[in-house]
């Protein structure tokens, strides 16, 4: 009898068991001593909610905006690199359940997947490209000319892998992406097809990249670029300064570097520094829908989810990816009930407050 699985805890337990202890390490493991991948889903359960009742509320939607398009739930699918590692289809049966769930697919540029083959196999999904910069720039063009003709609708620079972390459960089982799972970018970078460690691969990018680069990168860019990983109010004046149509506080799951703030701890601040301006989203240990109602509430316009939507590719393939993200959906919706707000416009910095119990994170 095949168990019913009802939670993204369900969905990891049942992920973790195909998967090989390579692949296994790979998806699930952080940087160093792995603080702030935990610290990531523990600190989303340091904040409280504060509900209110007797709201008269007959229906409940988890429908939101963002960058100026309606999304059914503000939860979207986070860049997850090598996709086809868990599932034959990869990023296809990815962005088939992201479109399906009516939210955004986020794709890679590690991905086992093309630009333009994504968007041809899955044409109604709304997609965004994540983009690391190559040491060689014509790669880096490449990659986003595709798409830009492949009907991408934003761009999303991710800051925080200047070199890639010290992620040591991969030291130790020797991980490597084979050859068979074609990654396009990096055989373009390479020249060759083999199998490439994540430094060798993490070696082919500028890790020399600076402000002005996301400046010159934003202004060249027909469509709205966002920074994703960072973690303070500083850094996000700066992208706002730079050209950034948005912020992804992001510690990238806990990979980089240990010890980084979590992003529920550094959420407060970037929401004050960007005061409005531009949109800010959140992602790192979203597990429930309860998480993703302390970061509306905390004043993120959206979250992504990267390892549940992983995990239920992995399960289950792009149904397990469509049951996962119903399951959050649902969720939120009944949070928003029980909080008396009739949709995440509602919720506001009023509903939560920091966990009472003395902590050394208790000051507000
Ligand atoms: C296995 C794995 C691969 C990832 N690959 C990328 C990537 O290629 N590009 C990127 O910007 N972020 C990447 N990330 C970071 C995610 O986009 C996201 O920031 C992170 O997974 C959020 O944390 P969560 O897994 O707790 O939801 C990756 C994360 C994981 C777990």
């Amino acid at each position: 009898m095949s168990e019913r699985l009802i939670n993204v805890a369900d969905f990891e337990r049942v992920a973790a068991g195909k998967l090989d202890a390579g692949a296994l390490g790979y998806f699930a493991g952080g940087a160093g001593d792995e603080l702030t991948l935990r610290d990531n889903v523990e600190a989303w359960g340091r904040w409280r909610l504060r509900p209110r009742v007797l709201a008269g509320l007959s229906t409940v939607s988890t429908e939101v905006e963002l960058l100026g398009a309606p999304l059914a739930l503000p939860v979207l699918v986070a860049p997850v690199a090598y996709q086809r590692l868990v599932d034959p289809e990869g990023e296809i049966g990815m962005a088939r359940a992201a479109a399906a769930a009516g939210t955004v697919m986020t794709l890679s540029t590690l991905a086992t997947t093309r630009p333009s083959e994504l968007a041809a196999a899955v044409p109604l999904g709304r997609r965004w490209f994540q983009l690391y910069c190559f040491k060689d720039e014509a790669v880096t063009r490449g990659l986003m000319e595709e798409a830009v003709e492949a009907g991408f609708e934003a761009i999303v620079v991710t800051v925080d892998a200047p070199r890639g972390g010290n992620r040591e459960r991969d030291l130790r089982t020797g991980f490597e992406i084979p050859a068979t799972v074609g990654v396009p970018s990096v055989a373009a970078a390479m020249g060759v097809e083999r199998a490439v460690t994540i430094a060798e691969t993490f070696a082919l990018m500028n890790p020399a990249l600076g402000w002005p680069d996301l400046e010159r990168l934003a202004a060249e860019s027909s469509l709205p670029v966002l920074v994703k990983g960072l973690l303070t109010a500083e850094d996000a004046e700066l992208a706002l300064a730079h050209g950034a149509a948005g912020v992804i506080v992001s510690n990238h799951g806990g990979r980089q570097l240990d010890r980084a703030l979590a992003t529920g701890d550094a959420l407060p601040e970037v929401v004050e520094a960007v005061a409005g301006r531009a949109a800010v989203l959140v992602d790192g240990g979203i597990r429930r829908g309860i998480d993703v109602a302390t970061a509306l509430a905390l004043g993120a316009d959206a979250v992504l989810v990267g390892r549940p939507a992983l995990w239920g590719l992995a399960a289950a393939g792009s149904a397990g990816v469509g049951q996962v993200l119903e399951l959050l959906r649902a969720e939120l919706e009944l949070a928003l009930a029980l909080c008396g707000c009739a949709s995440p416009a509602g919720l506001g910095r009023a509903h939560v407050r920091k966990a009472p119990a003395a902590s050394l994170y208790s000051a507000e």
